[in-house]
């Protein structure tokens, strides 16, 4: 059942035969808000710290992500891809589930999940697609290289038999320093997720970073430093909720950044500028490597300049990015 391709160029083509082939209506996202998923403020905020925390201190190394959806974290992860690395997207999209449990599961939540919709949605912010296994989460192993990750997003089921082994092949896959994010570790509906997440913890070494309302972030290294590194950095911030607390003899970070300052958003090539003309800056790569300037500039801005003014300036630069 494993498909799997290689990244291939195409985006004229993708949206050229995008909408009207008479079998579906594939999604043409003018920004990354409208693309479909579960991706909130405090875990954008999250992901482009730590991402680019990784591209500063020159850690490379693959990204992975088991459980795409229609793309929403995954566009965002392509744009922290440094020259050189992959990044492997792992989903069923559609096709049938390896239990009845699994399939259940996939009916209620993404029923109308295609392949070719997650490439539509991928190829309106990307030129080209990531690598891409069409598959059962249970192919990683085989699939991806031991210790060649830096970076592994766990959001396929939500089901604690495959989580469990979701997070096994995380750990196999990473390198000693790579980070791991949990979906929906918390959520009254999965309590399998946070079975699966906790046991980690307390039998298999894994050591929490911090939590989200959403995701459970970790790391089988060390998590001291980036820990230290990421609470001075919120809150400096000043626009986030932070919280230390100790689970089982383990440090933690809690961390709400609900009405942060989020970095910017990668941009969609069908976004339009407020003329109505195709959008100069839409080049479907400005979150990730290329955004950390913006913020940079963002962040110049604040320091240098009166408050009332950078305050006017950032209002427009948030209306810029969303439109
Ligand atoms: C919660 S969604 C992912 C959301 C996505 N990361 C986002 O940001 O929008 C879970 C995805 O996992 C996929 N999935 C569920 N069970 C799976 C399995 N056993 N193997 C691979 N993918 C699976 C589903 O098809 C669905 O696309």
């Amino acid at each position: 059942m494993t498909s799997t391709s290689t990244p291939r160029a195409g985006a004229t083509d993708a949206h050229d035969t995008a909408a009207g082939d008479g079998q579906e209506k594939l999604p043409q996202p003018r920004s990354f808000r409208e693309v479909r998923g579960w991706f909130y403020n405090t875990d954008i905020v999250l992901f482009d710290w730590l991402l680019s925390r990784q591209d500063r201190l020159e850690q490379r190394g693959d990204l992975l992500e088991m459980g795409a959806y229609l793309g929403k974290s995954a566009i965002m992860l392509q744009s922290y891809l440094a020259p050189g690395e992959t990044f492997t997207v792992c989903d069923l999209f559609g096709s049938a589930a390896p239990s009845a449990s699994n399939e259940r599961e996939m009916r209620g939540s993404y029923s109308t999940l295609t392949r070719r919709g997650f490439e539509s949605n991928f190829l309106s912010f990307h030129d080209e697609l990531p690598r891409v296994l069409h598959a059962p989460t249970s192919v990683v192993p085989a699939e991806v290289e031991a210790g060649s990750c830096r970076f592994v997003h766990v959001d396929a089921s939500h089901l604690y038999e495959h989580v469990r082994p979701d997070i096994a092949a995380a750990r196999t896959t990473l390198r000693p320093d790579g980070l791991v994010v949990l979906d929906d570790y918390r959520s009254s509906h999965t309590p399998g997720v946070a079975c699966a997440t906790w046991q980690a913890v307390l039998e298999d070494g894994l050591r929490p970073v911090c939590v989200s309302a959403q995701k459970f972030y970790g790391t089988w290294g060390d998590p001291a430093p980036v820990q230290d590194e990421l609470h001075a950095a919120l809150r400096e911030r000043g626009d986030c909720w932070l919280q230390w607390q100790d689970v089982a003899g383990h440090r933690l970070l809690l961390v709400g950044a609900d009405k942060a300052e989020i970095p910017q958003l990668p941009r969609s090539r069908h976004a339009k500028s407020r003329a109505g003309a195709r959008d100069s800056e839409g080049d479907g790569a400005r979150g990730g490597r290329g955004a950390a300037l913006s913020a940079l500039s963002r962040r110049t801005a604040r320091e240098v300049l009166p408050p009332v003014i950078s305050r006017h300036l950032s209002r427009v630069l948030r209306g810029a990015r969303d439109r």
